[in-house]
């Protein structure tokens, strides 16, 4: 694996602005279609606002560009708390982006584990891709989804791949149903077969609540139960961390 590229910003608007032209740069290097993983969470919205908007929305052919939505929690698509109606109303809607071109967690089958088999087995065709993974010189099993945006959270979660959960085991399946007790819910999320398979992987993080996470998932000992994050690392792709100074406040030999 390529060492992680970390980028430091001075605040929240600049790193948005950042991470919206690389979004453009990766999606115009695309031959054909273009998948991409959105992360939920706050600190997103603002590059989704900024991709619709009129600075960024020409630079791209929405056409190619096919989304799934990389973790979801345990509430109705409609919900206030769904990451897919923030992705909806920040991006998909002003963009006017079909809904052929989006895989979601149905959600409102209400079993976690239907919801997890009928994601996983939508994720296998939405994001094969024309010719054979270039990784594997051949067909992979794993889906190779070209971009793959995460958040971290401040104990080092990533996705829905909080620590001590069932789901930071999992080696075979590409989607899992997790239960996570601290926050008494279900949450629904891509797991690290599938996201270290990626040909890019994107951390937004900002904020002072993020700098003890991000110190110790980027240059702290390993212990992946504890800190989820660290066991992001694609095997043959790029992993790119766009943060803002405060967020980067206590790196130390990491910056570049
Ligand atoms: C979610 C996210 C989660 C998020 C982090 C950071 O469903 O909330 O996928 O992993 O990215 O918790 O969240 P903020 O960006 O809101 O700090």
């Amino acid at each position: 694996m390529a060492e992680p590229e970390i980028q430091i910003y001075q605040d929240r608007e600049s790193l948005s602005e950042a991470a919206a032209e690389l979004f453009v740069e990766l999606a115009g290097q695309a031959a054909g279609k273009f998948t991409v993983a959105l992360s939920g969470g706050s600190t997103p919205k603002e590059l989704y606002r900024l991709l619709a908007s009129d600075k960024f929305k020409n630079e791209i052919d929405w056409t190619k560009l096919f989304f799934l939505i990389g973790d979801e929690r345990d509430a109705p698509p409609d919900s206030p708390d769904s990451n897919y109606r923030m992705a909806s109303e920040t991006l998909f809607g002003p963009l006017n982006i079909s809904n052929q071109q989006i895989l979601r967690w149905e959600t409102e089958h209400n079993d976690p584990q239907i919801i997890t088999r009928e994601f996983e087995r939508c994720l296998e065709r939405f994001a094969a891709k024309d010719q054979p993974s270039a990784a594997a010189g051949g067909t992979d099993p794993l889906p190779r989804i070209d971009l793959i945006l995460l958040g971290l959270g401040s104990d080092a979660h990533t996705a829905s791949l909080f620590p001590h959960t069932d789901a930071l085991h999992e080696t075979e399946r590409t989607a899992a149903a997790n239960r996570v007790e601290k926050l008494d819910t279900w949450r629904f999320t891509l797991t690290f077969p599938v996201i270290n398979n990626a040909a890019n992987v994107v951390f937004l993080a900002a904020g002072a609540d993020k700098a003890e996470a991000v110190q110790t998932v980027i240059e702290g000992n390993r212990n992946t139960d504890e800190f989820p994050a660290q066991s992001v690392y694609p095997k043959n792709g790029r992993l790119i961390w766009l943060l803002d100074d405060a967020a980067a406040r206590l790196l130390t030999k990491s910056r570049s």
